[in-house]
């Protein structure tokens, strides 16, 4: 039984109120915190930036998994003092070989995403310089969105590389993930499960995170 790292995502939160939704999420029990960064441009959506960040490290100890959803990410990834992975996409930024190198110098673990449309083997020369690979299951945007489960396929493709490999990286799923469809992307190899929507509805946070950590 490997375990499984529980990320609900503050997209979900009441955005009145992230210093609540922060103590709702350090209550359930859950690992990390993952913080949507939507720049209007990349998704069509806009969402909060590197100030949430800090304003939350001030409050909070937890592990935050930083999400770029942004054009040219590395114009503002510098700004994530606060987070402790660093993960942007394939599609926004041109050396992406780069800017993977440049947040580990940071000393935070560096993480690459895809979008539904974009194939995981174009990761490949890519994925020694990774930290974790995060597969989008839903086209990016907004929450509470049906998971494509064709993107697991992605999933099974990058746990073999890394087998094959040597590699460590991580594996993360966004988009989608609850209770249901939870148990197919663990089979699949997943290490870290997003959870958005389901996470703020379920009236009992603490035996929902739970109860995707058992399903391993
Ligand atoms: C989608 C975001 C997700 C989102 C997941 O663009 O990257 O992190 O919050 O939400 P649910 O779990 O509702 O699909
Ligand atoms: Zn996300």
């Amino acid at each position: 039984m490997r375990k499984i790292i529980i990320a609900p995502s503050l997209l979900s939160a009441d955005f009145a109120d992230f210093g609540g939704a922060l103590i709702q999420i350090t209550n359930s029990q859950s690992d990390w915190v993952h913080m949507d960064v939507m720049d209007g441009q990349f998704v069509p959506n806009i969402t909060f930036g590197p100030k949430l960040a800090d304003d939350l490290r001030k409050r909070s100890s937890a592990f935050f998994d930083v999400h770029l959803m942004v054009q040219t990410p590395h114009l503002i990834a510098g700004a994530f003092a606060a987070a402790d992975a660093i993960t942007f996409h394939f599609e926004a930024e041109t050396h992406s070989h780069r800017l993977l190198q440049e947040i580990r110098k940071m000393g935070k673990k560096a993480g690459i995403s895809i979008v539904p449309s974009t194939p995981a083997c174009i990761l490949n020369d890519l994925l020694p310089y990774a930290d974790l690979v995060l597969v989008m299951t839903v086209n990016p945007g907004f929450g509470g969105q049906e998971l494509i489960p064709e993107c697991l396929d992605k999933v099974r493709f990058l746990a073999e590389e890394r087998k094959k490999r040597g590699l460590n990286f991580l594996i993360s799923v966004d988009g989608g993930i609850y209770d249901k469809t939870a148990p197919a992307a663990i089979a699949a190899g997943v290490d870290i499960l997003v959870t958005g929507s389901a996470f703020f509805h379920a009236p009992d946070k603490a035996a929902y995170v739970e109860q995707l950590r058992n399903l391993s």
